[in-house]
């Protein structure tokens, strides 16, 4: 694919279809969760309930699911908003440069919630991004929500872990990603954190989780750099023995058969 050229044919397509008011409600209030302005965007077909609502009590909602993960910068959880299975990813308040940094360049929820929309345009299989939102304090966003579309099949890291496959069939896994990252390079995107627990598996297909290190390259070097990083993280990770990455997450993880 021509980069710049096609690139800036699906932005198009991306930006009409996020500014279209039918589909998506744009917010930009102090009234749902004062004293904090929140700036975001909601589908308006996910859920029945009003969005001021789940706004408002998305760290209830948050905290009181299934915590799939925490730390300093994100937290993610699994949980149900009006009858539908959502993660929720939460981007922790890291400190006033990192703050600044995402008040000027925006935040990382909202450059996903986009780039989630341009790889679904551009073919590649991801889970649909319902909304996100930044909190602002005095101006700052200190924090932002990502809320996605939760899949109920297993990533890669299970189905070694939880012997969802007979261990000979993970080199058909492994070619199925290296199809995977050939379609995304060939299309002048980078992933930029290719591991097990990234990648889902769903009946022979690939869903591309996590896609905060993505990059939409607008130059043929830098791709061609990126590219390197993904296909040395594939072989190291991805393309390695299965019962060695079996015995050491096992380790890690405390576990005993
Ligand atoms: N849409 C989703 N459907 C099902 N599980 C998900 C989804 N998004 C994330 N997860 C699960 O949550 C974990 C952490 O999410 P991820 O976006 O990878 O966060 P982090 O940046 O902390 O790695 C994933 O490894 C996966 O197990
Ligand atoms: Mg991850």
């Amino acid at each position: 694919m021509a980069i710049a050229g096609e690139k800036n044919k699906y932005r198009a397509i991306v930006k009409q279809q996020l500014g279209d008011a039918e589909l998506f409600e744009s917010i930009n209030s102090t009234q749902i969760s004062p004293p904090y302005r929140i700036k975001g965007t909601m589908s308006r077909n996910a859920f029945g309930d009003t969005t001021a609502n789940i706004i408002d009590g998305i760290d209830s909602l948050l905290e009181s699911g299934d915590i799939i993960k925490t730390d300093r910068a994100t937290t993610v959880a699994k949980t149900r908003i009006s009858d539908r299975d959502v993660i929720i990813k939460r981007y922790n308040n890291q400190g006033f440069l990192n703050s600044l940094k995402y008040t000027l360049a925006g935040s990382r929820a909202r450059r996903v919630w986009r780039e989630t929309h341009l790889l679904q345009q551009l073919n590649i299989a991801t889970p649909t991004a319902l909304g996100y939102f930044d909190v602002l304090h005095k101006g700052r966003v200190i924090r932002s929500y990502l809320i996605n579309e939760f899949c109920p099949e297993p990533i890669l890291h299970y189905l070694l872990l939880d012997k969802l496959i007979p261990i000979n069939d993970w080199p058909k896994i492994v070619g199925l990603v290296r199809e995977l990252l050939c379609d995304l390079h060939g299309k002048g995107v980078t992933h930029g954190d290719i591991k097990h627990s990234n990648i889902i598996y769903e009946r022979g297909k690939l869903i591309l989780i996590d896609l905060d290190s993505l990059i939409i390259h607008r130059t043929t070097k830098s791709l061609q750099r990126h590219i390197k990083k993904d296909l040395s993280a594939f072989e190291r990770k991805i393309n390695s023995d299965p019962e060695e990455y079996i015995k050491r997450k096992k380790i890690e993880l405390n576990i005993s058969d």
